[in-house]
């Protein structure tokens, strides 16, 4: 694992940007995985930067997000698809046809799942994941479990989840509680992975996470198992290790 703590929530957004851009200038049509959620904003806005300023290519690029809402409809402001337009892909050169994200409207998850692995193995898989963490240490939506999920899948969110993401609602009653997310495995199949996280109340999930027994009732912990994991943590998310 590589470690870097950094002062602050800018200086992981740089160092989180800078390691996607190289990713993509060595390979044109890379595969990455995309998170949604606060943290990742900054990193967002520092490629557009380096869109706009440097050029940086993301026309041969493909991503699939983590994970949506069940259910949602992909306009609808709370939805990731509308995050994703609105802080990413509205302001760079990505080919519209290359963006997948769980479809959060599907009358049959079950195949959207299917379908949603298969894409990723066709893609030839993905070759940078990033991720956050929630304050319960889940990644994606794979909350704390008895047992890993390991592929994409139908999630009851925990109430942890729920009220925490309810601050991006107009109350805690409008946040599904459902959503679509890769599993663990696909995750873990990923070949390099990118964590950030910045801000106190994430120093415990990242204690636990990086520090603590793998197991399922601490999602994030499975990451000390990954071959090629990237960490960008705020001082204060690193407080407790
Ligand atoms: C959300 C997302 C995760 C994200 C996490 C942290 O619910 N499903 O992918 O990493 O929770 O969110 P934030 O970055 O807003 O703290």
């Amino acid at each position: 694992m590589k470690l870097y703590i950094v002062d602050d929530y800018n200086a992981m957004s740089k160092k989180a940007a800078d390691i996607v851009s190289m990713q993509i200038k060595t390979k044109q049509n890379s595969v990455i995985g995309l998170a949604t959620g606060s943290t990742p904003i900054g990193m967002y806005k520092e490629l557009i930067k380096m869109h706009r300023k440097e050029k940086l290519d993301f026309s041969k690029i493909k991503t699939f997000n983590l994970d949506e809402y069940y259910k949602i409809h992909p306009q609808d402001n709370q939805s990731y698809r509308y995050y994703m337009m609105k802080n990413f892909f509205n302001h760079i050169n990505i080919d519209h046809n290359n963006i997948n994200i769980p479809n959060g409207m599907t009358n049959d998850t079950e195949r959207e799942c299917k379908l949603y692995e298969e894409k990723i193995q066709e893609s030839g898989g993905i070759d940078l994941q990033i991720l956050g963490i929630g304050t319960n240490a889940h990644i994606g939506f794979n909350e704390p479990n008895n047992k890993f999920e390991p592929y994409t899948h139908l999630v009851n969110l925990d109430k942890n989840t729920i009220k925490s993401n309810s601050r991006f609602f107009r109350s805690v009653e409008d946040v599904p509680a459902k959503a679509i997310s890769m599993g663990i495995k696909t995750i873990m199949s990923s070949r390099k992975i990118l964590l950030l996280a910045n801000g106190d109340n994430k120093a415990q999930a990242i204690f636990e996470s990086l520090k603590g027994p793998i197991v399922p009732q601490v999602p994030g912990s499975i990451l000390q198992l990954h071959k090629d994991l990237t960490v960008i943590i705020d001082k204060k998310a690193a407080r407790y290790l």
